[in-house]
């Protein structure tokens, strides 16, 4: 059996001023247009597994998510934190919960706010990594990398242990540009796309063997928990679990791990480059969502959520117009919009 657990956690700070604490990355509606990336994600996780997926999500974002995926046929499950503590409570929580459901089953983890777009190639990737999950792995999904990106995992691929599958010599999360750029020129390393797929067990086992301390505490908030219908609210004391990342707290320091590689048109779409770059452009690279006219402008990505926006004689600029906040930038600078929100946040 592989359940579907979906990770709906983060704001997205650089896809400010679209993505805010009350409407944060997963409910912004990119790649299929009117189709936020949480309902793209639930939709891609019920067509390859078959199973209502479980959400793991801040309180917050119930009844938001609840919304956006009523009428599904396949009701997902929400296990609803007080705070974010980032990935590596979520996933232990979820796998206590996965542990309930019997019969020990593969988890398969997906962030919610990543695009996918080569369907049947992801597939495939999943029916691969469930293979080697039921054999009692970690598995990773790796991507051949673009450029020497420094927000994200490396995998660094030792022999195939099957035609889309190899042994992991090392896992090296968030490197430094220099090594990025190092790992980059030796050729077998590719980024770590955030997906997973393990046993319940097994990660539950890796827990207590790299983050003892952590599981036990988990432990404790799963049997305080509180199930009412489709939700489980876990306690307050949530919070006081230790803020750290699977990729920290278990990637970097295990051995039982690897990696199914693949392309399936993956983005995680961190910034707004990043979403200009998974919408058709026209013949001179603009992008646009919602009303706009551009003139004699390249490479220009413009977001209009409420008027038109008018550019002529623009080059290499983001322009992301919301009712109450302008972003405009060079497109070159996407990753800095993460500033503004440290600034706004400073000055509050
Ligand atoms: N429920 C919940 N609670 N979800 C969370 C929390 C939390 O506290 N924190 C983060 N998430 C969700 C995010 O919403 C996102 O969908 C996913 O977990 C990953 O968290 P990010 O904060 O976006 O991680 P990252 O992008 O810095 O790094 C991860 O993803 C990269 C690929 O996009 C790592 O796994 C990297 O190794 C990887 O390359
Ligand atoms: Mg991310």
């Amino acid at each position: 059996m592989l359940i579907p657990i979906i990770l709906s956690g983060g704001a997205g700070t650089r896809l400010w001023p679209v993505s805010r604490e009350a409407h944060p990355k997963p409910f912004m509606c990119i790649g299929q247009e009117g189709k936020t990336l949480l309902y793209q994600t639930y939709e891609r996780a019920v067509s390859v597994t078959r199973k209502a997926p479980l959400i793991v999500t801040n309180r917050d974002y119930y009844f938001l998510s609840r919304d956006e995926l009523a009428g599904q046929p396949l009701k997902p499950r929400y296990l609803l934190e007080p705070t974010g503590r980032n990935t590596a409570p979520a996933i232990a929580l979820a796998a206590l919960w996965a542990l309930e459901q019997g019969s020990d089953p593969c988890m398969l983890v997906m962030p919610a706010d990543h695009l996918i777009t080569k369907h049947d190639a992801f597939a495939e990737a999943i029916s691969h990594a469930a293979t080697f999950a039921e054999q009692g792995g970690l598995i990773l999904f790796g991507i051949s990398p673009s450029g020497p990106e420094t927000g994200f995992g490396y995998i660094e691929m030792a022999g195939k242990i099957a035609p889309h599958a190899n042994a992991v010599r090392r896992f090296v999360e968030k490197p430094d540009l220099a090594t990025a750029i190092d790992y980059i020129a030796q050729g077998n390393y590719v980024w770590n796309s955030g997906m997973f797929c393990f046993k319940a067990s097994s990660i539950i086992d890796a827990f207590a063997q790299h983050a003892p301390q952590l599981l036990e505490a988990a432990r404790t908030i799963w049997k305080a928990s509180e199930e009412n219908g489709d939700r489980i609210d876990l306690p307050a004391d949530f919070a006081e679990l230790e803020n750290i990342s699977i990729d920290y707290a278990v990637m970097e320091k295990t051995a039982n791990i690897a990696v199914v590689s693949g392309d399936f048109g993956w983005s995680d779409i961190g910034s707004w480059s990043a979403v200009a770059q998974a919408i058709p452009a026209d013949p001179m690279g603009n992008t646009a969502t919602g009303q706009s006219i551009v003139i004699d402008s390249r490479n220009t990505h413009i977001e209009s959520q409420d008027r038109l926006v008018a550019a002529i004689g623009l080059d290499n600029l983001l322009i992301i117009d919301t009712p109450d906040a302008l972003l405009v930038a060079d497109k070159t600078k996407s990753q800095d919009v993460r500033k503004i929100v440290s600034h706004l946040k400073a000055t509050d």
